[in-house]
């Protein structure tokens, strides 16, 4: 444990919860990803620590969704929840609960809250006048009426604000204003609504938005808000309506966003019953508990200002602190779904390995609400040199002199200057968690990959592809790669939170049981590690633009009704070749299809036949980065003994294959009609393993 007792936290965050009527994209994931870093990092630190989030399942967007698609709104939400859950866990968001405010721990808990608030005289009734549907029988949000501006003529605007002018109105303002549901003009109705009292609660907010809870930037925006007075917050919608009724009211549901923030107490509630945990010691007003909401700042004055007023108000304890986040950009513009930037969690999943974006949102994310842009470019370029580059790379450099060498066991000793540049690296740690702690996970990055940089300068340094050639050098070459790999470590220790499922991966090659923060201020010495395997791939340029092309398609198929129709699958014939012929010139392509495949230099450790196929060599080739598997078809034309030590060139971004035998990672390139007659091609001298061919 990497914290004495009496330092343990307990400590409950919380993201926003996405609304059930659309899917997860990568402007949500900016959210749970940062969310989630920060309390991978605090259960690291040994804390006590539960993430909870639940679907946003109520109001009137689902229920008309439901009704477009046919099916009823608790279809439409299971559907979506199940979706959400499984786009969350692609991207290695762990939440220690997922639960939907259309519960019955959520309905509980907001029919509570709601009597405490009146039962104080926090709630008040006033009659409204709103655009009401005559055809659809229901009152109208403002999102709902369209039609003319009444500034500026513009046509098709909603009924709350003027996409062309910017102004703002209400519905009943717009010059021949329309039902966006039916179509039919919208007349002005009366009803009763319910208020809660926000003005009340305006010393306490005053108090409360100044102690420390909110970033500065918020808090002095709020500020202005306070200062002209607080009126009083609409919390009723009549029937028909998707969500909780309002005890002792008709036909009256709580608007959505009243049980909303509750969905974080009832998430954390199910999560109490289910595992035996004192909900109300999380909640009480004196409680010791920590308790944060992670938010995009479009949904500020909710979690800054009425969700501290309604749990103050009702008897609860209220937030440490709101933590805001700006807004997703793509190739600093706003996501566009023309040009195919609108990109969907699952979409993106089909493409690229979720642990490049967090690390690229990591890379970007600070403590301030500033928008932070996803360049296509850079995000690439980032991870590769960052990542693939600076820090999987120590270890493949480093563990196949281990593993070959050294029994795969690490120097049970270091010098006095390896040991000091070790402590150089685990030094670093308080500031690095500090870092986490506050969110400034931008310059945490930086701090890590200044760090990568000093480890494989040591590495290049000491040179242990040198002295592995060298005569007497075991011991120098064994403490060279020992360090290498222990430095690995504790970068990949530094890094855990952000890239989780990689050092997962890295656990198992290093022979861990855990991560936790406090574990590498101990070197491993005489310590076994495993067989290095393949961390992460480069991330290829045009496997992002595939994921922009998916995207622009996927929204256009959904924009239409056109059937889910495949495009044929185009398999080009292959033609019987006559001995000696040659094979006609193929299809032209352009020189970015030519960059899709990563050819490497690869040089062949270790050829056998595969008894149960006859045409099969099985081969392993060391491609520097790391070792492949690959079976090729060249056993009539090659004894395997000829080849180990051979230089050759391999497809290395091949998909797998998987084969009655085995897995083939990768194909060998070889010239020749087939049979007898076939050439593997092999580089000129000089060449490296792993080179990449171009
Ligand atoms: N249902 C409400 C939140 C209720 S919390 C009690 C909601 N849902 S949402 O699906 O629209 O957004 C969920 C979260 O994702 C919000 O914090 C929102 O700010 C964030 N984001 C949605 N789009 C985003 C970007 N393009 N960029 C960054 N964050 C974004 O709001
Ligand atoms: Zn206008």
């Amino acid at each position: 444990m990497s914290q004495s007792a009496q330092n343990k936290r307990k400590i409950l965050v919380t993201s926003a919860l996405p609304y059930a009527n659309g899917p997860i994209h990568l402007g949500h994931l900016v959210e749970y990803i940062q969310t989630d870093i920060w309390t991978r990092f605090q259960k690291m630190r040994g804390h006590d620590c539960t993430y909870v989030c639940a679907d946003d399942a109520h109001g009137t967007p689902i229920m008309l969704r439901a009704q477009a698609e046919g099916i009823t709104p608790e279809e439409l939400i299971a559907k979506s929840s199940q979706e959400h859950q499984a786009d969350f866990a692609g991207f290695n968001v762990a939440f220690d609960h997922y639960h939907s405010t259309n519960s019955s721990e959520n309905k509980e808990l907001a029919e509570y809250i709601y009597t405490q608030l009146k039962d104080k005289g926090y709630i008040s009734r006033k009659s409204v006048t709103q655009a009401y549907d005559p055809e659809k029988e229901m009152f109208l949000p403002d999102r709902f009426v369209k039609g003319t501006c009444p500034k500026c003529d513009a046509e098709d605007q909603y009924g709350d604000n003027c996409e062309v002018c910017g102004e703002t109105y209400s519905p009943t303002d717009l010059i021949n204003p329309k039902s966006a549901i039916s179509g039919a003009t919208p007349i002005e109705k009366d009803s009763d609504h319910l208020f809660f009292e926000l003005g009340q609660f305006e010393e306490m907010l005053k108090d409360w938005t100044r102690a420390g809870h909110l970033q500065p930037e918020i808090a002095n925006k709020l500020d202005e808000w306070l200062s002209t007075g607080l009126r009083g917050w609409d919390i009723s919608r009549d029937a028909p309506y998707f969500g909780f009724e309002i005890p002792g009211e008709k036909d009256k549901f709580f608007y959505v966003w009243l049980d909303a923030p509750i969905g974080y107490m009832s998430s954390f509630k199910a999560y109490c019953d289910k595992h035996g945990i004192n909900f109300d010691e999380y909640w009480q007003q004196d409680s010791e508990a920590e308790l944060y909401h992670f938010i995009g700042k479009d949904i500020i004055n909710f979690h800054a200002l009425f969700w501290p007023a309604m749990l103050s108000g009702a008897g609860f304890r209220t937030p440490d602190a709101v933590y805001a986040h700006g807004f997703l950009t793509v190739d600093g513009q706003k996501m566009s779904k023309s040009r195919g930037t609108f990109i969907m969690a699952k979409t993106y999943l089909e493409h690229l390995n979720p642990e490049y974006l967090r690390y690229y949102f990591a890379a970007k994310l600070s403590s301030r609400i500033d928008d932070i842009d996803l360049n296509l470019e850079d995000f690439a370029q980032r991870v590769n040199s960052d990542l693939v580059g600076k820090v999987v790379n120590i270890a493949s450099r480093c563990a196949g002199f281990v593993v070959k060498k050294f029994d795969g066991k690490l120097a049970s000793e270091l010098s006095d200057s390896a040991q000091a540049l070790y402590d150089s690296f685990t030094h670093e740690s308080e500031m690095i968690a500090e870092l986490y702690e506050k969110r400034e996970y931008g310059h945490a990055m930086r701090e890590i990959m200044a760090l990568a940089d000093k480890a494989n300068e040591y590495i290049a340094e000491t040179a242990p592809w040198v002295l592995a050639k060298e005569e007497g050098k075991e011991a120098e070459l064994h403490e060279s790669v020992s360090v290498g790999i222990n430095l690995f470590r504790v970068l990949m220790s530094y890094l855990a939170p952000v890239i989780p499922e990689t050092a997962d991966k890295a656990k198992s090659f290093l022979n861990l049981e855990s991560w936790n923060w406090d574990d590498i201020q101990q070197p491993l010495l005489g310590h076994e590690i495993n067989k290095f395997k393949a961390l992460m791939t480069r991330l290829e340029m045009p496997a992002i633009e595939k994921m922009v092309e998916a995207s622009a398609e996927s929204l256009a198929k959904a924009g239409s009704t056109a059937p889910d129709g495949k495009k044929g699958d185009k398999k080009p014939v292959k033609k019987q070749l006559v001995a000696g012929e040659l094979e006609p010139i193929a299809e032209q392509i352009t020189i970015d299809d030519f960059a899709k495949i990563d050819l490497r230099i690869a040089k062949i450790i270790n050829a056998e036949a595969v008894p149960e196929a006859n045409k099969l060599l099985k081969l392993t080739l060391d491609i520097g980065l790391e070792q492949r598997q690959v079976f090729a078809g060249i056993k009539s034309a090659y004894e395997p003994e000829q080849l180990i030590g051979k230089q050759t060139v391999m497809v290395a971004n091949l998909a797998p294959r998987k084969m009655r035998f085995g897995v083939s990672e990768g194909m060998v390139l070889a010239a020749g009609p087939g049979g007898e007659d076939l050439y593997i091609l092999s580089p000129d001298q000089g060449a490296q393993p792993g080179m990449r061919v171009k």
